[in-house]
């Protein structure tokens, strides 16, 4: 076995605790813990002063006070320095008449995104791809999405993510297929047998034993 092999990183993994970070952003020194008891949508962006990733942070800037709403901050990344996020950020503000409300990490030192897996050498070996990271409020990792280079996210879906989340750990129910809120949620099957058996008569709206949903 080879000793002096590079270490690579654990990477996040669902429900583990986000790994811990302390990094410059546009809003001074950031770290995890100071989203201690709030949600947290962590997401990287390939580069300042790109369109794709311009027209996405105008979507997470509109959807800020919807964040908000919900007990949940927004933190974006790139490796790039924190004076071209400033200048870019001005120049959104100056053409699109967007002011960008959140913090911006500066990680050009890579520790973040080392740290997050948001560097994918099959797109590029020096950008951040798209990855955003749901951190519930006791810092877990709730769910990781990874985008590519050249297509931009719906920040409509991670809205619907965080609320859908936040409603299957209120009520214990899972969603379904593009969730609203408002709509029908599932009851989460029976383990067993006997719970199989009695599913039918809990008074839910059941297509089978299996597949059950109520109104909240
Ligand atoms: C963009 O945000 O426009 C972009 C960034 C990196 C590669 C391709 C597009």
């Amino acid at each position: 076995m080879d000793t002096d092999a590079p270490t690579q990183p654990s990477l996040p993994r669902l429900n583990e605790p986000a790994p811990d970070f302390k990094a410059p952003t546009t809003h001074g020194v950031k770290e995890l813990s100071d989203y201690a008891g709030k949600w947290l949508v962590l997401f990287s962006h390939p580069a300042d002063f790109t369109p794709v990733c311009t027209t996405e942070f105008i979507a997470f800037a509109n959807a800020y006070d919807e964040f908000q709403a919900m007990n949940t901050d927004l933190l974006g990344l790139s490796i790039d320095s924190h004076f071209s996020h400033i200048a870019w950020t001005r120049t959104i503000k100056e053409k699109f008449e967007v002011e960008i409300p959140f913090p911006i990490i500066a990680d050009l030192s890579m520790e973040v995104a080392n740290a997050y897996g948001m560097i994918q050498p099959g797109e590029s070996d020096t950008s951040a791809v798209r990855c955003t990271f749901i951190i519930d409020d006791k810092g877990l990792i709730r769910a990781m999405v990874y985008y590519p280079l050249a297509n931009g996210r719906s920040i409509a879906e991670f809205v619907r993510l965080v609320k859908a989340l936040q409603t299957s750990d209120e009520y214990d129910v899972a969603t379904p297929e593009n969730w609203q809120p408002g709509e029908r949620v599932i009851v989460p099957p029976p383990k067993t047998a006997a719970g199989a058996a009695e599913r039918l008569d809990e008074g839910y709206d059941c297509v089978d034993w299996w597949f059950c949903t109520k109104e909240l």
